[in-house]
């Protein structure tokens, strides 16, 4: 006897799904539209912080108001460091300027200054060359300029008031 014992046909359980639901895109649009604009941000912060030069960049610096530490700072600022840092800090073509977000007090502290001083700088953010250490300069004196350099910054809107406060 020949008994048919096949297995009734099976369809497949379900179709495939045919394509996400339109508004299931919406998300990811809005995601990768937060990424661009993230990815924008961060391009526009790193330029600021990243820029190299061939030439001295000059900056023109507003004047700062000062306070007396500050303007005993300005006297040992410009008998010792003007000569290449500028007057007002406004850099040379033999220095830098300080009126750059390179010396905000964030990516160079007080510390910096003091090493500079002390030890002389190797050649690494421009292409001025070394700076050499600065002998006869007490660290209070160093201080001081440090406070001047600060008044300054925060003038040039360097930093933000929100962000540091000179306390000198
Ligand atoms: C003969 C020139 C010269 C004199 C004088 C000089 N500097 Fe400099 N200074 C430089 C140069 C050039 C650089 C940049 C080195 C680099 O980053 O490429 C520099 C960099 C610095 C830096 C940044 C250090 C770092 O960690 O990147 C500080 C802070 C500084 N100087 C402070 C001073 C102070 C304060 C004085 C005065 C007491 C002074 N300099 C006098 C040439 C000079």
């Amino acid at each position: 006897m020949t008994s048919s014992c096949l297995p009734p046909p099976r369809k497949a359980p379900c179709a495939p799904n045919a394509g996400d639901p339109p508004e299931g895109r919406h998300p990811a649009t809005v995601a990768s539209l937060l990424i661009v604009f993230a990815a924008l941000l961060a391009l526009v912060a790193c330029g600021e912080t990243s820029t190299s030069y061939d030439s001295a960049p000059q900056a023109i610096a507003g004047s700062a108001d000062l306070s007396e530490t500050a303007r005993q700072g300005k006297t040992i600022f410009d008998a010792n460091c003007a000569q290449c840092h500028g007057p007002q800090a406004t850099g040379t073509n033999q220095g830098p300027t300080f009126i750059d977000r390179i010396y905000h007090p964030g990516h160079h502290g007080d510390a910096a200054f003091h090493l500079a001083v002390l030890r002389g700088v190797r050649q690494h953010h421009w292409n001025f060359g070394n700076m050499l250490p600065v002998p006869g300069i007490s660290e209070t004196e160093v201080s001081k300029v440090i406070c001047y350099v600060r008044h300054l910054q925060r003038t040039n809107n360097v930093f933000k008031p929100t962000e540091y406060q000179p306390t000198c």
